[in-house]
């Protein structure tokens, strides 16, 4: 059929209108259609860390946000500038907007119980990361590392490097300590003290400056500056005469940044103590590659988040969290009923396995994808 000029223009702007109309009603069902997707099957999930500023928690943030994304989830990602208000604060936030899951390293395990009253009420499940949270039943799990065999680990190795089984000398030795508000750091100083207890009782180990309690070891959030000035009231009060100082436990990296500070600063000795640490800070690294830390206790913040987010999953799929769960997950792990009594309950718990890192295998830690040599192949660097 052949249409006049007039006839076939009509036509035309019929056809297109009845086109744009179909695109419209197509358009509205694709946004209602995923608007329910986003409401109905995309779960959110509430991180809260306690500082971007320490690297420790910025590198776990981080890779738990990409990795829970990646897995098809939404991520709300607070840290709280290692302020508890704040991170109470950041908690409400995260109830309030409904997310699915809390997953939550503590600033202080002792200060969220009130706030996780209206989790339960709101049936938000609560994953405890790395710190476990305390006096409350709504934590339903704990995935964190074996922190007693951190401070084991370094124990051992003070033990080992000042070769204390084959001498009849005797060491003088120091203990800096993490904040008691982190239950972490009763187990890192009880693994670490308990390994050593025997040589502090033969007097093979001495402790010139007397402390040994928590209260006096401890270092309020866990502050490298706080570490730096106690090291240094320590050497001014115990070794300006000259005493030998062989060996410094430090629980973390961020502690030992500091007492290396001190010691390079204020210390008369002519030795380097041996020096542990915990976490594969850079500049921890860079002190071990210096030879001015001996050793850092590293745990794998991937694999952590890993067994967190199989943990999260199983959790939102109404899975049991029980001993074959761990076959599931990439990284191993043991599963614990016993050892983590939050006051409340016995915590389930999935707890991975930390790993010696010293100058002479910082390779492994380039292999696990974190961090990269710089270009002299001297130190190592964050991955980007
Ligand atoms: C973590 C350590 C960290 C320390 C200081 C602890 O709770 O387990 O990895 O070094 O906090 O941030």
């Amino acid at each position: 059929m052949i249409l006049n000029d007039g006839k076939a223009m009509d036509m035309k702007r019929k056809l297109k209108s009845i086109f744009c109309m179909a695109i419209a009603v197509a358009m509205g069902l694709c946004v209602s259609g995923c608007d329910l997707q986003k409401k109905g099957d995309v779960k959110t999930i509430g991180l809260a860390m306690p500082a971007k500023s320490l690297e420790r928690w910025n590198r776990d943030g981080e890779y738990l946000k990409k990795l829970f994304e990646k897995e098809g989830y939404n991520v709300e990602l607070r840290y709280s500038d290692n302020n508890t208000d704040q991170q109470v604060n950041d908690i409400q936030v995260l109830i309030a907007d409904d997310v699915d899951v809390l997953l939550i390293a503590a600033v202080d395990g002792s200060t969220l119980f009130r706030t996780l009253e209206d989790a339960q009420i709101k049936n938000i499940p609560v994953i405890a990361y790395d710190r476990l949270i305390m006096n409350t039943d709504a934590v339903d799990c704990y995935v964190s590392f074996d922190n007693y065999s951190v401070g084991e680990i370094q124990g051992k190795y003070v033990i080992d490097a000042l070769k204390a089984d084959e001498t009849s000398e005797s060491y003088n030795i120091e203990l800096v300590t993490g904040d008691t508000a982190d239950n972490n750091a009763a187990y890192f100083r009880n693994g670490a003290v308990d390994t050593i207890k025997s040589y502090l009782d033969s007097g093979k180990f001495k402790i010139p400056s007397g402390k040994i309690e928590a209260e006096q070891t401890a270092t309020p959030g866990w502050a490298t500056d706080i570490a730096l000035e106690n090291m240094q009231n320590t050497l001014a009060s115990y070794y300006s005469d000259g005493t030998k100082l062989d060996a410094v436990i430090c629980s973390s990296d961020v502690l030992s940044i500091g007492v290396v500070q001190a010691i390079r600063s204020d210390y008369n000795g002519g030795n380097m103590p041996v020096i542990t640490g915990q976490d594969g800070d850079i500049a921890a690294l860079k002190n071990i590659v210096d030879g001015n830390q001996s050793m850092t206790v590293y745990k794998n913040v991937s694999d952590e988040a890993d067994v967190a987010v199989s943990v999260t999953k199983a959790i939102l799929e109404g899975k049991e969290l029980n001993e074959e769960l761990k076959d599931t997950f990439s990284a191993e792990c043991i599963f614990d009923t016993q050892s983590y009594d939050n006051g409340n309950k016995k915590v389930l718990s999935y707890l991975l396995t930390p790993q010696v890192i010293t100058k002479d295998n910082l390779d492994e830690l380039a292999e696990t994808g974190s961090y990269k040599w710089d270009e002299e192949h001297k130190y190592l660097e964050a991955a980007s």
